[in-house]
């Protein structure tokens, strides 16, 4: 239920006209869209579209409808009065075209004003959440991948929070187990036989040390068998091993959080070796009910439309991944009684997932109906790519360190903060901020702007481009309607008390609209987990204000002074949450 949502609240209307105009088919759903402009115009607001596939299905049977146009007569003349609606009229084949009452979107989005955003949150029937993102492997690179699932899996952990979810959780499922960990214990203790000493510091570069192993174990026999070892000591228990493994994944997670911490990301750790005692028990259930086979001397799962099966044990008895992600999705069934299971990875992990959940379904774990509670979804990305198509890398061709990725933006933003002319006017705890709050707001709009499926480029110069669909812009339109309402000198608290709103000029009336829209926006933007469809909305948004409102009507020194500044705080209001959904820290100050 939303009553926020236009849409939906025609929907009621329209819902009560089908009924009595065709009796005889009590379910129809009522189909309304939002109309865009054509050319610069717009006939309606919405527009109902029921009549021509009803026609279909009611001819012969109620004759006083000769065609689906008289039955869109029908339906228009057979609504309810209500106050939203200004008029309707009958187009073409039989659409049913709806204005809204101006006065009405005022007094909806002076709503706003009074009461909040939270105001406008939907009720998605969302009960207990995780969202598992970002996920890096210790020791492994973190790379651009996971900044895209950090940057996407925050966000849609906040959209589902504003949804009023029963309990969401931002789980990191950081890959923190497997064989890699016995070369780098090795090549630890070649390097410092006294490895209580290692201090942070001594390893420093995670990446370069990993390169580093990686390397002496690619060249020398000798160590490759000294790691493997090494790896069975680990997995054995033995506490020399477990301790420099534990020192490691210090080291590690110290270089993930200055990347949250930057991003105002926060997570739940619970990593891959949590589920290491569950991983017998859960295959042991899964023995009992006759899903493992034997295949090549592997204990392999089936499952349905994929030729190839799941390996939950490999050949030397050990387990991998995916064995992993058994046990953990059952724990996160079972034990934590989760309603709904989001994974946000790359989409070259689409095909694990999909058989991770098949696997489960056929063992009976997960209901046949995927939108059946509770349920799993895996939410995939597309790669990041440099200026030349390839895989996003250094010059050098190595794994860009996301620190650097993030100082970088950051830099950029100031050094364009410093050449402004009203630079002197910045305090220096003000420009570190500004610049922070653009730079990393550019990285993650970038990203999440553009339909999370395919591929994006990185590029800075894009990004942080002040002009065109950019988060500097954004956050610089943002700051500019700041300055207006601190300009009129204006007690805005003071003005939403006893102000009021009207919508006269045309370009009131489009803002005003389009404020009203985001929450079905929202509703779309959450229900197929796509944050693009927020970030154009925003654009658009920024748009409206900028090249419509704002080039055509005078707000300080008007005779509509009130009731404009009354809209520029409503747009603000929007524009904060919906900065505040991507993740983006907005500016106050230009
Ligand atoms: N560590 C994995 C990677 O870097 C992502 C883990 C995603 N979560 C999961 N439960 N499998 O690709």
């Amino acid at each position: 239920d939303c009553p926020a949502s236009v849409r939906k609240q025609l929907g009621k209307l329209f819902a009560e006209s089908l009924k009595v105009t065709v009796p005889s088919e009590p379910d129809v759903v009522p189909l309304i869209d939002a109309c865009v402009a054509k050319n610069g115009v717009k006939h309606a607001d919405y527009q109902c579209n029921n009549a021509m596939s009803l026609f279909a299905k009611i001819k012969g049977k109620q004759t006083e409808f000769k065609n689906p146009r008289s039955l869109g007569e029908g339906i228009m003349k057979n609504l309810p009065p209500s106050e939203m609606i200004e008029s309707c009229s009958v187009a073409g084949p039989g659409f049913v075209n709806i204005v809204l009452s101006k006065k009405w979107i005022a007094q909806s989005v002076q709503q706003v004003l009074t009461d909040g955003i939270d105001s406008w949150a939907p009720r998605l029937p969302v009960k207990r959440v995780m969202v598992d993102f970002s996920s890096p492997n210790i020791a492994k690179e973190m790379h651009v991948g996971h900044l895209r699932s950090t940057i996407i899996g925050d966000t849609l952990a906040r959209m589902l929070e504003y949804c009023k979810a029963e309990s969401l959780i931002r789980r990191n499922h950081i890959g923190d187990w497997g064989t890699q960990f016995g070369m780098l214990i090795a090549f630890l203790f070649e390097k410092f036989p006294n490895p209580e000493e290692v201090k942070e510091s001594d390893i420093g570069d995670l990446q370069a040390f990993y390169k580093a192993s990686k390397l002496r174990f690619d060249s020398d026999p000798d160590f490759k068998l000294n790691a493997q070892q090494s790896v069975v000591k680990l997995q054995g228990g033995d506490p020399k091993y477990l301790t420099a493994w534990q020192q490691i994944c210090e080291i590690s997670r110290t270089e993930f959080n200055k990347v949250y911490q930057r991003l105002g990301v926060h997570l739940e750790e619970m990593a891959e070796s949590f589920f290491n005692p569950l991983i017998p028990p859960t295959l042991e259930k899964l023995e009992k009910l006759g899903l493992i086979e034997d295949s090549e001397g592997a204990r392999v799962i089936f499952v349905e439309g994929v030729d190839i099966p799941l390996i939950a044990v490999k050949r030397d008895g050990g387990f991998n991944y995916f064995t992993t992600d058994l046990a953990s999705l059952w724990y996160r069934l079972n034990v934590e009684k989760l309603d709904w299971n989001i994974y946000v990875t790359d989409v070259g992990q689409a095909q694990h997932f999909d058989m991770l959940f098949k696997a489960f379904k056929r063992a009976g774990w997960l209901p046949k109906d995927s939108n059946e509670y509770p349920k799993c979804t895996h939410v995939g990305f597309g790669l990041v790519l440099g200026d030349d198509g390839k895989r996003f890398r250094t010059r050098s061709s190595e794994v860009v360190r996301l620190v650097d990725l993030l100082d970088e933006a950051k830099r950029r933003c100031k050094v364009a903060l410093l050449e402004r002319d009203n630079a002197k006017e910045w305090t220096e705890k003000e420009i570190e901020k500004t610049s922070e709050a653009i730079g990393y707001g550019a990285v993650k709009y970038a990203d999440l702007k553009i339909n999370r499926l395919t591929n994006y480029t990185f590029n800075f110069d894009q990004m942080l481009n002040d002009k065109g669909n950019t988060a500097v812009y954004l956050l610089y339109a943002h700051a500019r309607i700041c300055s207006i309402i601190r300009k009129s000198g204006k007690d805005i608290e003071e003005l939403k008390k006893n102000g009021n709103l009207v919508l006269d000029h045309e370009d009131e009336r489009t803002l005003g609209l389009h404020l009203l829209q985001f929450t079905e926006v929202f509703v779309e933007s959450c229900a197929n987990l796509l944050p693009n469809v927020l970030c154009e909305y925003l654009y658009n948004l920024s748009e409206i204000f900028t090249k419509k409102f704002y080039s055509n009507c005078q707000v300080v020194g008007s005779p509509e002074e009130t009731s404009r500044l009354l809209l520029c705080e409503a747009t603000l209001v929007v524009m904060r949450h919906c900065f505040y959904l991507l993740g983006i820290e907005p500016v106050y100050k230009l």
